[in-house]
Formats: C-alpha cells, sequence, structure tokens
C-alpha cells in the first residue's frame, strides 16, 4: 500500500456529520490527547444497531486496510459481497479479513465477481447497503455515479477524478447523493486526524494572524512499477500496472499528493485561482507516462501562494508536510503520524498536537456507518472532488507549461482521459509522457 501522507479541505457541502466526529473535533481544538480514546469508543454493548452489509470494489492493499479499518471499528456490519479485476485478490482479501474478523465475514464464492464488469454485480446485489470504492483511481467517477444511481452509501478512496471530465461527474453525483440522502464519505483521512483538526481549529482562532501563504511537500522515495507478463494485452497491463498511466492515475500530484492540496484547500478555505509550474522525469521506466517531480505555485484568492512540490525519486532527500504561514507565526502540520506545532514570531513553540493516521483511517468508517444509521448522511465527495481537481489544475499547468486558471479547467477544458471503449482486451494508445511547450492545453 503506498503510504500516503498529508491532508484536506473544507467543511462546506457536506450534510451534518456524525456526533463522533464533533467530539473528535472539540478534543483537538482542546489539546487533549486523550482524543483517540473518544475515537475508539465503541458502542454500548446492549446498544440496537441497525446491521449494515458491506461489499468492496477493488481488493488491492488500501482496499484490504479499508475494510479491515471498517470491520474493526464499527460493530453491526458484516462483508457480504467484493468485487476486483483477478478472483485472487478477491479470495485473498477475503481470507485476510476471516483472520481478523471472524462473524463479521459472510462472503461466499458467489458473491466474488471479477473482470471489469464485477463492479456491476456489485452494485446489483439487494444485499449491500454500503460499497467501498477502492480501485485505481480513473474509475471513480464512473463507479461513483453507478453506486449512487443503485442507492448505496460509499466509502471512496482518494483521488475522486484525474481529470476535468471527472470532477464534473463527480460534482453531479455529489448533488444527487445528497438529493437522495446517500451518503459518500471520502478517504482524505487527514480530514479526520486529530491534529489536523486542532491545527486548523487554532488557525481559524488566529494563533498566527492571518494566512499570508503557505508550502505543501510530498517529496518521498520511488514507487511500485509492475512490469509486463508475456499474454497481457494493453488493457490488462495499463490496469495492472495503474500507476503509470495518467488515465488510471493521474500521476503522483493526483493519486499521492492530493492529500497536501486537500489540506491546503482546507487551510485557504477554498479552491485556487490559478497554477503555474515545473517539473519533469529522470528515473522512470520508458513506458511510464508519470513525471517524477513537479512544482506548482497555487495562487489562491487575496493573492496567497501555495508554494507546493512533490516527487519520487529514491535517495532524494524526503519531506512530507505542511507549513502555513501567518502574519503571527508559523503553523507546521506533520504527515502521518509526525503531529502539529505551532511556533510564534520569535520561533517559540506555543502549541503542540500528535495524532495517529491508523486512528484517522478508521474514523472515516465509523463517520460513515454512524452518519448511515442516524440517517445523517456525511456526503463529502464535493469536497474531495475538489481537491482533486486542484491537483488536476498543477498536473495542466506543469505538462503544458501554461499558467491555467481554476474557471478554465473546471468550466472549458475538453480533457476527458477515461478510453472512450475499455474491455480487458483493448488495444490502447502507446503511453506518451508530457512535454512542455509541447503538449497542448486543452
Ligand atoms: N488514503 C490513503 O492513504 C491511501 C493509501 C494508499 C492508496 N490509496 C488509494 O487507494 C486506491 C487503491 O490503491 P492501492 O494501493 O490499494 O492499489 P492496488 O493496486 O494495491 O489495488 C487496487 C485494486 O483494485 C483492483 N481494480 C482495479 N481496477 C478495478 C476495476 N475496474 N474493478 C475492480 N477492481 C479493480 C486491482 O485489481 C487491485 O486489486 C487508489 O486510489 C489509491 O490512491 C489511498
Amino acid at each position: 500500500m503506498t503510504p500516503d501522507p498529508v491532508l484536506p479541505g473544507r467543511e462546506a457541502a457536506m450534510m451534518p456529520s456524525a456526533p463522533v466526529s464533533r467530539r473528535t473535533f472539540v478534543s483537538a481544538a482542546l489539546g487533549s490527547t486523550s482524543a483517540a480514546v473518544m475515537v475508539h469508543s465503541s458502542l454500548a454493548a446492549d446498544e440496537e444497531v441497525r446491521e449494515l452489509r458491506l461489499a468492496i470494489v477493488g481488493c488491492g492493499g488500501r482496499g484490504s486496510g479499508a475494510i479491515n479499518d471498517s470491520l474493526t471499528i464499527n460493530e453491526g456490519v458484516k462483508l457480504v459481497a467484493a468485487a476486483d479485476l483477478y478472483a485472487s485478490k478477491c479470495a485473498s482479501m477475503r481470507k485476510a479479513m476471516q483472520e481478523a474478523h471472524p462473524g463479521k465475514v459472510a462472503l461466499d464464492d458467489g458473491s466474488m465477481y471479477d473482470g471489469l464488469d464485477g463492479y456491476k454485480r456489485v452494485l446489483d446485489d439487494p444485499n449491500v447497503d454500503v460499497v467501498l470504492i477502492t480501485t485505481s483511481p480513473g474509475f471513480r467517477p464512473i463507479y461513483l455515479r453507478a453506486a449512487v444511481e443503485a442507492g448505496k452509501h460509499v466509502f471512496a478512496e482518494k483521488p475522486a477524478c484525474v481529470d476535468p471530465a471527472g470532477y464534473r461527474t463527480c460534482l453531479e453525483v455529489h448533488d444527487a447523493a445528497v438529493a437522495r440522502g446517500t451518503a459518500i464519505v471520502a478517504g482524505t483521512q487527514y480530514r479526520r486526524q486529530v491534529n489536523y483538526l486542532g491545527a486548523i481549529e487554532h488557525i481559524r482562532q488566529g494563533a498566527i494572524g492571518d494566512v499570508i501563504g503557505a508550502k505543501a511537500r510530498y517529496c518521498s522515495g520511488g514507487i511500485w512499477y509492475r512490469p509486463r507478463t508475456e499474454g497481457m494485452s494493453d488493457a490488462e497491463y495499463q490496469l495492472t500496472n495503474w500507476m503509470h498511466f495518467i488515465w488510471l492515475s493521474g500521476d503522483q500530484i493526483t493519486e499521492q499528493a492530493v492529500h497536501n492540496l486537500d489540506t491546503m484547500n482546507w487551510v485557504m478555505g477554498g479552491n485556487p485561482v490559478s497554477a503555474f509550474g515545473v517539473g519533469g522525469r529522470f528515473t522512470r521506466p520508458d513506458d511510464s507516462e508519470m513525471w517524477d517531480s513537479m512544482s506548482i505555485d497555487y495562487e489562491y484568492p487575496g493573492e496567497r501562494i501555495v508554494s507546493f512540490m512533490c516527487r519520487q525519486l529514491p535517495g532524494a532527500a524526503s519531506d512530507v508536510g505542511n507549513v502555513i504561514y501567518g502574519t503571527n507565526g508559523q503553523c507546521h502540520i506533520g504527515a502521518i503520524n509526525a503531529g502539529s506545532r505551532i511556533f510564534d514570531r520569535s520561533g517559540t513553540m506555543v502549541w503542540e498536537m500528535a495524532g495517529s493516521i491508523a486512528d484517522a483511517y478508521r474514523q472515516e468508517h465509523k463517520d460513515l456507518i454512524d452518519s448511515i444509521r442516524a440517517d445523517t448522511p456525511i456526503v463529502e465527495l464535493r469536497q474531495m472532488a475538489d481537491s482533486s481537481m486542484v491537483a488536476v489544475l498543477g498536473r495542466m499547468a506543469a505538462y503544458t507549461g501554461q499558467k491555467v486558471t481554476w474557471n478554465f479547467a473546471t468550466a472549458e477544458s475538453t480533457l476527458d482521459l477515461f478510453p472512450k471503449e475499455l474491455t480487458w482486451q483493448s488495444q490502447l494508445p502507446r503511453p506518451q509522457f508530457a512535454i512542455p511547450g509541447k503538449t497542448k492545453l486543452i
């Protein structure tokens, strides 16, 4: 599983959060390190809960982690269906869950589906209440739409989309989910991590004065590459080695660094106005479309600049975190388990808070299930779609070498990366990477 660091965005466009989220938030704001205990408080033994039946589409590293998180944190839930491109992935996920959660798995062979249409079988199953969508990102908008149309509540991993066409689909799906009372909880876990919540609350309360800019970094080592094996069609190869094809992953900025950009939107209170950036590739395999480094200046309203960088270069220095600059100090929000700290103008630390990414991962699933049971479904797709689109905006700017505005990218761009026809045997265009100045802004 890709270890995913960094954070998220804005409370707007959400239906009311579940009570546990609010308790967590208050604890965080008070600087309490006991917040994690409250996060994990379970239902009283005699409390009656409505059983909710879970399904998963995409049984890889994060999918297996996500279903494990849900089965760990929630009572009264059961895994009843699964889909993956490969039957073997469903089977190994089931085995792991049966070992970890005997009693919470009722997944027979007939409810495990493989191939590109497996998600449809899961969504057709009247037994399923909630679906976890944890495939590669390129499928997310299509599967989200299908899930909401089928009336299933959703947990959706990040990113929400990899291009403007997918972004627009997500906005429609968000509105449809609100109208239908269908929950969509997003896999931007930092929105639920106590040191992020605490830091944002302190910033909102003026702890660093007015926010004048920020720095966000996802600079890490290399990423996996799954070589083509004999007999693979273009489609099977790209679906398996999905990270390296932009229609599936969106490049590192979208697939991974969306966490930082989500946090930047959260801090800044909305989307940027424009992006301008550079980048390139030095070490990627020949047939990878990914760049291995990118540096983007995002301009937010009020001429506030977010200096963003992402990189996957083995041997180069790592830096994964965020710094928010204010008129009276700085707030450092560290990814994974690095915690948050506020410094005043003299450099003295005036506040700090620890946080656990594992708790945040589980909290997503508690909030989702609690909100369904309370009939106050959380719908936060728009928030994750916005952050994903910020990543797409930056990529468009870097790939083309142009300054790209949010308005152009969201309203006018015709970029739509998903293949017009996709089957297991599809021949797909030869992979090619972007060259600034030559790659057209469309
Ligand atoms: N929030 C986080 O911290 C975090 C961490 C890691 C990954 N992720 C996200 O989770 C998603 C999955 O990543 P991963 O690391 O688990 O990748 P992975 O390759 O380990 O797993 C993806 C699985 O989805 C299956 N799949 C792909 N397309 C499918 C389709 N159309 N229908 C059914 N199954 C399909 C694959 O066969 C594979 O088993 C990505 O969007 C990634 O960005 C999030």
